[in-house]
C-alpha cells in the first residue's frame, strides 16, 4: 500500500520539483496539497499548487489554501529573488482552471488525518504555520499522524537566510517551535543534508531529454533558480536539492543517516529561526530542552543514490 501524504507547500521551484516527484513515486499517494506563504504569498502558492496538479493530470487532488501570515511575527519578505515573482522563475504559466477547496489548510489536515488515523504523513516544504494551526485545532493529531517530515532547519551548519536560520523556519519560528516540541514522530530534513545534494545543469538537461510534459516544465522553470545559485554560491553550477529531499526521505529513509535529539527553535534575537538540537541531554540543571520529544535529524545523505532515484521517477511517462 502506498504511503498517503499531504504536502504543505509554498511553490516555489523546488516545491514544484518535489510535488511532481511525489506524484510519480509508486510508494506515495498524494491525498492533498495545502499552501503557505514563503517563496510567494499564499494566494499565489495556491494558484501554483493548482497549476501543478493540473500539469500532472491530477486535478482530482484537493488543494487547500493556508495561512496568509505567521503566528506571531510580521510576514517576512517572500523569496521573489530566488523563485521569481510568479514562483516559477518568471515563466508566465497559464492560470489554473480549478479552485481551492473550502476548508482551510489546517482544517483539511485535521479532517483528513483524523478520518484515517495512522495513515497519513505530513510533508512540509514551507514555513510551518499550517501545521501549528492544525495542532491547535486538534491536539490528537499527535497520535493520529503516521509521521511528519519537514524540509527546514540547519542543525550543525549555517542557515541560508542568516548565519543562524534556514528560510522555512525563519519565516515562522514560533510555529516551528510548536511543531518541533509537539511530540509527534518528526523528521527534519534540513540544510545539513540538502546542501550536500546538487542538481547540475547537466543533470537538468538529462531530465529534459526524457521529453515529457513534466521534465519540460522542470527545465522551463529552472534557469532563474540556477542563476540565483550561481550568483549566491560562488559560481555553483547547480542547485541545492531542498524540497525533493523531504519527499525522498518518505520514499526511502535508508538514503539518510539520522540522529535523535530534542530540537528547539530560537524565536527572537539575532539567532531567530535557529534550530538548536540538544545532543548532550544530560544536564545538571533543567533547561528548555529537558523532557522535550526527540526529533530525527538527518545528518548525512547518499546524494548520488537520491539523484538517481529522482531521475528514475521524474522521467517516467506522464
Ligand atoms: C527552502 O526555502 C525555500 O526557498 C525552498 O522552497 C525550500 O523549501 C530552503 O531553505
Ligand atoms: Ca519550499
Amino acid at each position: 500500500m502506498p504511503q498517503k501524504i499531504i504536502i504543505d507547500t509554498d511553490p516555489g521551484i523546488d516545491d514544484a520539483m518535489a510535488i511532481l516527484f511525489a506524484l510519480k513515486a509508486p510508494e506515495l499517494e498524494v491525498v492533498g496539497l495545502t499552501t503557505i506563504y514563503g517563496n510567494v504569498h499564499t494566494d499565489l502558492a495556491t494558484q501554483n499548487a493548482l497549476r501543478l496538479v493540473e500539469l500532472a493530470h491530477r486535478p482530482d487532488i484537493p488543494v487547500a489554501h493556508g495561512a496568509d501570515l505567521p503566528l506571531v511575527t510580521p510576514l517576512k519578505q517572500v523569496a521573489h529573488h530566488v523563485h521569481g515573482v510568479d514562483g516559477f522563475g518568471n515563466t508566465n504559466q497559464p492560470p489554473p482552471r480549478g479552485k481551492p477547496i473550502d476548508p482551510s489548510a489546517a482544517q483539511f489536515i485535521v479532517e483528513m488525518v483524523m478520518a484515517q488515523p495512522g495513515e497519513i504523513t505530513l510533508v512540509s516544504t514551507g514555513p510551518l504555520t499550517n501545521l501549528a494551526l492544525a495542532l491547535a485545532l486538534e491536539p490528537r493529531l499527535i497520535e493520529a499522524v503516521a509521521g511528519v517530515v519537514l524540509m527546514g532547519g540547519a542543525a550543525f551548519v549555517n542557515g541560508n537566510v542568516t548565519p543562524a536560520a534556514e528560510a522555512n523556519i525563519y519565516k515562522d519560528p514560533h510555529a516551528a517551535d510548536v511543531v518541533f516540541t509537539a511530540g509527534w514522530p518528526l523528521t527534519m530534513v534540513g540544510l545539513d543534508v540538502t546542501t550536500k545534494i546538487v542538481m547540475t545543469s547537466d543533470y537538468i538537461a538529462d531530465l529534459r531529454s526524457a521529453g515529457t510534459r513534466t521534465t519540460h516544465f522542470i527545465d522551463t522553470i529552472n534557469p532563474f533558480y540556477m542563476t540565483y545559485y550561481c550568483q549566491t554560491y560562488h559560481g555553483l553550477n547547480g542547485m541545492h536539492v531542498h524540497d525533493p529531499a523531504a519527499i525522498a526521505y518518505v520514499v526511502d529513509p535508508s538514503l539518510f543517516a539520522t540522529l535523535s535529539a530534542p530540537v528547539r527553535v530560537i524565536t527572537d534575537g539575532i539567532a531567530t529561526g535557529l534550530t538548536l538540537p540538544d545532543c548532550h541531554q544530560d544536564w545538571d540543571i533543567p533547561n528548555g530542552w529537558t523532557d522535550q520529544p526527540l526529533a530525527q535529524i538527518c545528518i548525512d545523505v547518499d546524494a548520488a543514490r537520491l539523484l538517481n532515484l529522482y531521475r528514475s521517477y521524474i522521467t517516467r511517462p506522464d
